[in-house]
């Protein structure tokens, strides 16, 4: 997508809606949905709650509204969830769940998303007096820091199940599970089947404007309502966004393929090209490169390609994120990777 005539890689959020979204947003029929008026929004969450196979579903403004509400629904405060280490929950929902959900966080290591019922058990706290009694585990998938990795259905199910037997509940941070489904060719309700609650984004490779799922047992999304309404986050005639939701669980999941096509070439042709820095496995729509220090520093290199017509988010340490969604073509693929490859080699210069 040229933005501003830049090939903007920062991340799949900066997606614009479809052409038949911006119809469906036309047409859309409303209604003041805190009277439960809007049969738009009745019919994606009544759709998205078939879709993840669990009871209920409620829209939500973001992806963290949802996994917000998610927490504050399925713990009390005072109590402690146990997370991924760099989980977006953890370290990018500025801190809503100390903040707002009373929360303690157990962070664990998850190489390539992965949390294990080991981990678990090693971060579990009891119910002594003196401790903050863990109530929950949140699991990322696609999960974002470790390289947009997918974690596997079954490895879900053993989590959970040991989850469980402990008393413990699991959320599942989907904002982009449906990458997963794509990348795994699994159902995303198979995927999730195990776990307790599940949020999905509407706004990133499904390239909706707004909006995210959240979905569980009936019980819980009618909590997850009141939480939504404590957060500021009931809506009126929500059914302009929810229309393009619509949509998007329509027409968008299968293309989300052609994003990781895209990432995979990305990759290829940037560990083709012999450079001195570090190409992550792909499995789904982003591709992180390591750039040494002795190269030039990830900053460096992100400014450098910016002057060159590539857009991507400042690095985390030597670590930058290329992300590949609906305005990308292989087109510009191509030529994104030509501006790295020559800016590493020095051939461009800014
Ligand atoms: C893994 C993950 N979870 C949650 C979110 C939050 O979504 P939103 O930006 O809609 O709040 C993001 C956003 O990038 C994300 O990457």
């Amino acid at each position: 997508m040229r933005n501003n005539g830049m090939i903007d890689l920062r991340s799949d959020t900066v997606t614009q809606p479809s052409p038949e979204m911006r119809r469906a947003i036309y047409q859309a029929e409303v209604g003041d949905d805190y009277y439960g008026d809007d049969p738009t929004v009745h019919a994606l969450e009544e759709k998205a709650a078939e879709r993840l196979g669990k009871e209920a579903a409620l829209l939500v403004l973001s992806g963290t509204m949802g996994n917000l509400v998610s927490l504050m629904a399925l713990t009390r405060p005072g109590e402690s969830v146990i997370l991924a280490e760099g989980s977006h929950i953890h370290v990018n929902e500025a801190g809503g769940l100390a903040r707002v959900a009373g929360l303690t966080p157990r962070v664990v290591s998850a190489p390539r998303g992965l949390i294990t019922p080991q981990a678990v058990g090693g971060a579990m706290l009891s119910n002594r007096p003196i401790n903050p009694l863990t109530s929950l585990v949140c699991i990322e998938n696609t999960n974002n820091a470790a390289g947009g990795c997918v974690v596997s259905a079954e490895a879900i199910d053993s989590l959970c199940a040991f989850a469980h037997e402990h008393g413990l509940k699991v959320h599942v941070d989907g904002a982009r599970l449906f990458n997963a489904e794509v990348a795994l060719g699994v159902p995303a309700a198979r995927i999730i089947e195990g776990a307790d609650t599940v949020t999905f984004c509407l706004s990133k490779g499904l390239a909706c404007p707004a909006g995210a799922i959240v979905a569980g047992d009936a019980d819980f999304v009618a909590e997850a309502r009141l939480c939504r309404q404590t957060v500021g986050g009931g809506m009126r005639q929500a059914g302009i966004f929810a229309a393009a939701g619509l949509v998007a669980l329509d027409s968008m999941i299968e293309r989300l393929a052609e994003d990781h096509e895209n990432a995979r070439l990305l990759a290829g042709i940037l560990a083709e090209a012999d450079l001195p820095v570090v190409v992550e496995a792909v499995d789904t729509n982003m591709v992180y490169l390591e750039v040494p220090e002795s190269v030039m520093s990830a900053r460096i290199f992100v400014e450098r390609i910016k002057q060159a017509g590539v857009l991507v988010n400042p690095p985390k340490g030597k670590r930058v994120r290329m992300v590949t969604h609906y305005g990308i073509n292989p087109d510009d693929v191509k030529e994104a990777a030509d501006c790295i490859v020559g800016c590493l080699n020095g051939r461009v210069r800014c």
